[in-house]
């Protein structure tokens, strides 16, 4: 069966470099991309592009049955900062976009999904070392309690209804084509910027806040590499661990020092010092390695 992908928030961090990526596997007019609003001259210009609110079931539908489409990449979400702001907006757009997905897949009007995770479903009583696949997870933000419970979902859905939904924890990520947005671990991708054009930069966390990271082609590797594998290599229905690295701001802003002597850095802590606090500092992703074999190629410098 040929496929036609859609991705949902394809206007993104991660959506965009997703979809520029899937349209050079796959070809430009098999994957379409969605979001609520428009994007980059590379995404808008490359292919297809809908506007699609997700948590709309019928126009999501329709643009399902208008492209054929056999393949959905959820990644439309509001992230840690925000969601505490929004608590039932986050809610509404994290849980009802997933639902809406899950069912088109129960309905067999798709047949594949990607939905992606995050370290944020880990909580303060979470192990913070090494975080196992499964330990306890008692998220204490709004945006990880979303993230929770989307995993419970996709695995009731798998279990249940037999959907093929893949995802995966992502750590915080690190790209230079689109900002991100509304994230606790965003001051890994401002402060390159603020680097660039102030030659210093004032973070939100503490020098000492060291979070799992990621740079961005692992991260879209990784996702192509679980949705081509096998599904009885699929273990885990849930969401799969995944670690690359793992550093500080301090850590972060030496290593900017190593190409810009004279860059500078101080820190004032806001609300998003206690999301960090309550996240991981290193993930165990034994899991992923072992079921689809998946391997980081880039790590901070
Ligand atoms: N990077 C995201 C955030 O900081 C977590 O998935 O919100």
């Amino acid at each position: 069966m040929e496929k036609y992908i859609l991705i949902i928030g394809a206007c993104g961090q991660i959506g965009t470099e997703l979809t520029l990526t899937l349209r050079e596997r796959y070809g430009n007019n098999r994957v379409i991309a969605s979001d609520i609003r428009e994007g980059s001259d590379s995404l808008m210009n490359s292919g297809p592009f809908e506007i699609l609110d997700a948590t709309n079931y019928d126009a999501l539908e329709e643009v399902v049955a208008y492209y054929d489409i056999t393949e959905v990449y959820l990644m439309a979400a509001m992230l840690s900062a925000t969601a505490e702001k929004f608590p039932m907006r986050a809610w509404n757009l994290n849980m009802n976009s997933l639902f809406n997905v899950l069912n088109l897949a129960k309905e067999k009007k798709i047949n594949k999904v990607f939905w992606p995770s995050s370290i944020a479903v880990f909580g303060p009583n979470t192990p913070k070392d090494h975080t196992p696949q499964h330990t306890i997870m008692e998220p204490s933000t709004v945006y990880g309690i979303s993230k929770q419970s989307g995993e419970r979902w996709c695995e009731y859905y798998f279990k249940k209804f037999n959907v093929d939904v893949r995802s995966l924890r992502y750590p915080g990520l690190i790209s230079w084509k689109t900002m991100p947005g509304g994230g606790t671990t965003d001051y890994a991708v401002e402060i390159y910027h603020k680097a660039l054009s102030q030659g210093r930069y004032t973070c939100f966390l503490k020098e000492d806040t060291s979070l799992p990271m990621m740079f961005m082609d692992d991260a879209i590797r990784a996702t192509l590499e679980l949705m081509e594998a096998d599904a009885e290599n699929i273990k885990v229905r849930s969401a799969y661990n995944l670690s690359a690295m793992s550093f500080d701001p301090a850590e972060m802003a030496r290593s900017i020092q190593k190409h810009l002597p004279d860059f500078n850095i101080d820190y004032e802590p806001d609300f998003r010092q206690a999301i960090a606090d309550s996240w991981p500092k290193s993930i165990d992703d034994s899991d992923a390695q072992k079921d689809w074999g998946w391997q980081p190629n880039l790590i901070l410098t």
